[in-house]
């Protein structure tokens, strides 16, 4: 076999690998990313049927709290699609996202699970309407919930998203990373996997920036999505 041959052939077997690097990356992602929301929307529908069970429950309120627990499900159908299309290398859904409204979102689904967690403040900072990037919106919100659900299950009982021209930031007053960028696969939590990074490194990466996590020079820990210089 020629050396051109070879070469190719070990082309080929470079990109298969990084396709099977991404479904599996993808796969591990959707068990990460529904584990929660699947355990909130049985517990909400578990309550429900108490609740129905117990007292005859305004059709206005039952259609409320149905829609929202419908709205938690088709979330969940579209994680499914976007974290396929992520497999694929599909990049149908990218477009020009603002990175404000990718900081709004995150914090609104964090919430609930920050109360849940550890009582931690999660607050909007800086504002920047002109940050504006090429991703999926649906991912690029789910990566930056990891985030700032890593920094509440750290123990931070204040986090703050900032968004600049550069990305966005998020500052933890935890106990930092301790000058180690934790590598994929590495979790300090009892029932941690260590995916939370590894996707959302991948997810950053594929909207054209960088993940750098460090730690302030106040205490607590930085994570950032980095876009611009
Ligand atoms: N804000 C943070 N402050 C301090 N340590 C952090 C922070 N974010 C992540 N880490 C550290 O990085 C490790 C890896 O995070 P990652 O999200 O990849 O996995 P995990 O949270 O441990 O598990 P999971 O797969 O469930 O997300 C964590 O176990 C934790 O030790
Ligand atoms: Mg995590």
């Amino acid at each position: 076999m020629g050396l051109a041959q070879r070469t190719a052939r070990g082309y080929h077997r470079g990109v298969q690998d990084q396709r099977i690097i991404r479904m599996g990356l993808a796969g591990l992602g959707l068990a990460h990313e529904l584990n929660s929301p699947l355990t909130a929307t049985a517990l909400a529908l578990e309550l429900l049927i108490e609740r129905i069970g117990a007292e005859a429950v305004p059709p206005a309120e039952l259609t409320a709290e149905l829609g929202r627990i419908l709205a938690n499900v088709q979330r969940m159908t579209a994680l499914v699609r976007h974290l396929r299309a992520f497999a694929r290398g599909d990049r149908s859904a990218v477009g020009p996202v603002a990175l404000d409204t990718v900081a709004d979102a995150a914090l609104r689904l964090a919430r609930p699970a920050a109360e849940v967690l550890g009582e931690a403040t999660l607050e909007r900072g800086d504002a920047d309407p002109a940050a504006i990037v090429q991703a999926d919106p649906l991912l690029l919100e789910q990566a930056l919930l990891c985030v700032l659900v890593n920094a509440v299950e750290a123990g931070a009982s204040a986090v703050r998203v900032d968004v600049h021209a550069a990305g966005i930031e998020v500052l933890d007053d935890g106990p930092g990373f301790q000058g180690h960028t934790p590598a994929a696969g590495h979790s300090t939590k009892a029932t941690g996997l260590g995916i939370g990074l590894s996707l959302v490194r991948a997810i950053t990466e594929d909207a054209g920036g960088r993940l750098e996590v460090g730690d302030r020079p106040t205490g607590g820990g930085s994570t950032r999505l980095i876009f611009g210089a």
